[in-house]
């Protein structure tokens, strides 16, 4: 090598340790494989996932973490930490009063009178035990040199009780949420019983408080995926070609490096019972912003008035009429269309990786054979 041009090398490197990378946190009730995958496939880091109650209670939550990672030997660089297991203010009674107020919510999650939790009696998982999830988002978000993205997916609890501690926080974060949804009551009414549960905001529902402060505070940037969660739904034609590149069904049987491709198609057949890509399309927007195709600027505050059927629920406001100092508001990106076709491609490039041994190399091969 000629001195000069280690010269330009060593000035690259030096500039390339300047310049931040985007890294990310994901906080749900619900972690899948794929909302780690996404980001990870787009080359951000994750520096780990926190967990906090909603579909299931916290320690399911944590569970479903730990499962989302083994089938990738993902274990050993994503660390997953336990975060609140339960809300600012509501309880199993308070939430239940409300609904004998103003009527059921179709899906209630962890507090659903007849819950049980998914973890098997004899299941032994792994997660950091050192230090709970609102402490670690703070002292992740302190210490990083990087842009930290934070993918909310669940309640916002464990962001609200950070907030609580270090308001300056958010201007460090870029904050992505699932939910948010917005003039679906029509849809509500007419759809039936799964459209409404569609259009019901419930990681905000369970925890209005909480949502409430997450979503007014002053993010350094804030992007609610709203109504187009709900409309995303996995298709027999992602199926086929997950099945095709990966090379038959037989293949995906057989391959341990197809684990999560496996655990998606399973027989190649579309369940009948299919629910919406509701947290992955929020981790996609975060991982590969340019899939939006539509949205608009708007202030957003949470509806935290128990006495009010919209409790919990995403209110707009326009900007010159915004009170100036009762309900704070945040400003938010709100998404309206993405790229479907694009979507579906990180999620073919996601799953059909090699991912066992990302912790040691930093990167998954494709195992893609078209
Ligand atoms: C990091 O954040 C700063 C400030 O918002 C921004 O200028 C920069 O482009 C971001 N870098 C990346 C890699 O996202
Ligand atoms: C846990 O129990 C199930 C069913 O009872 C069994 O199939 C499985 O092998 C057990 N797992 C462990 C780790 O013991
Ligand atoms: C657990 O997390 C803490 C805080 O981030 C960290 O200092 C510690 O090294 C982690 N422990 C393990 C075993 O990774
Ligand atoms: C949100 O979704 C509902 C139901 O599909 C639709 O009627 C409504 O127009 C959507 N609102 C926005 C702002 O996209
Ligand atoms: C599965 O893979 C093993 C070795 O990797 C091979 O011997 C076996 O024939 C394969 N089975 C099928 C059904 O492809
Ligand atoms: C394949 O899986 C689907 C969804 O889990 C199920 O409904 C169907 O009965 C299965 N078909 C066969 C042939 O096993
Ligand atoms: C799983 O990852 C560890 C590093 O964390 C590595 O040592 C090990 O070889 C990997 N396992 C497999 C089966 O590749």
């Amino acid at each position: 090598m000629k001195f000069s041009s280690c010269l330009l090398n060593t000035a690259a490197l030096l500039l390339g340790s300047n310049v931040a990378a985007e890294v990310f946190i994901v906080d749900n009730d619900t972690p899948t494989s794929l909302q780690v995958l996404l980001p990870l496939a787009a080359g951000k880091k994750v520096l780990g996932i926190t967990t906090n109650l909603g579909d299931y209670d916290t320690e399911a939550a944590t569970y479903e973490a730990a499962m989302a990672l083994s089938p990738g030997n993902l274990t050993s660089c994503v660390p997953v930490y336990k975060g609140a297991e339960q809300p600012l203010v509501l309880d199993y009674n308070t939430y239940h009063l409300w609904q004998d107020l103003y009527g059921s919510i179709v899906w209630q999650g962890a507090w659903d009178k007849t819950y049980e939790s998914p973890v098997p009696a004899n299941a032994t998982f792994e997660y950091n035990k050192t230090v709970g999830a609102p402490q670690w988002i703070m002292d992740t978000v302190k210490n990083s040199k990087d842009n930290v993205t934070i993918v909310a997916a669940g309640t916002m609890t464990n962001l609200a009780i950070a907030l609580a501690q270090w308001p300056e926080m958010a201007e460090k974060v870029k904050l992505v949420i699932m939910g948010g949804y917005v003039d679906g009551q029509m849809a509500q009414v007419t759809g039936g019983d799964f459209v409404n549960d569609l259009y019901s905001d419930f990681n905000l529902m369970i925890d209005p408080e909480a949502a409430q402060r997450a979503l007014s505070a002053s993010w350094r940037e804030l992007v609610i995926v709203g109504n187009i969660s709900s409309q995303v739904f996995p298709t027999q034609n992602l199926y086929n070609e997950l099945v095709a590149v990966s090379g038959g069904l037989a293949t995906i049987e057989n391959k341990t490096s197809l684990a999560y491709v496996k655990e998606t198609v399973g027989n190649g057949t579309l369940p009948s019972f299919n629910l919406p890509y509701w947290d992955e399309v929020a981790s996609a927007i975060a991982a590969a912003p340019d899939i939006v195709t539509g949205s608009y600027e708007a202030y957003v505050s949470v509806d935290t008035s128990f006495s009010s059927p919209f409790y919990g629920s995403l209110r707009m406001v326009p900007s010159d009429l915004r009170a100036k100092k009762g309900v704070k508001t945040g400003k938010a990106t709100m998404i309206t269309s993405i790229d479907v076709d694009k979507f579906n491609d990180l999620i073919v490039d996601a799953l059909v990786r090699d991912w066992t041994n990302y912790c040691t190399i930093g990167n998954a091969p494709s195992v893609a054979i078209l």
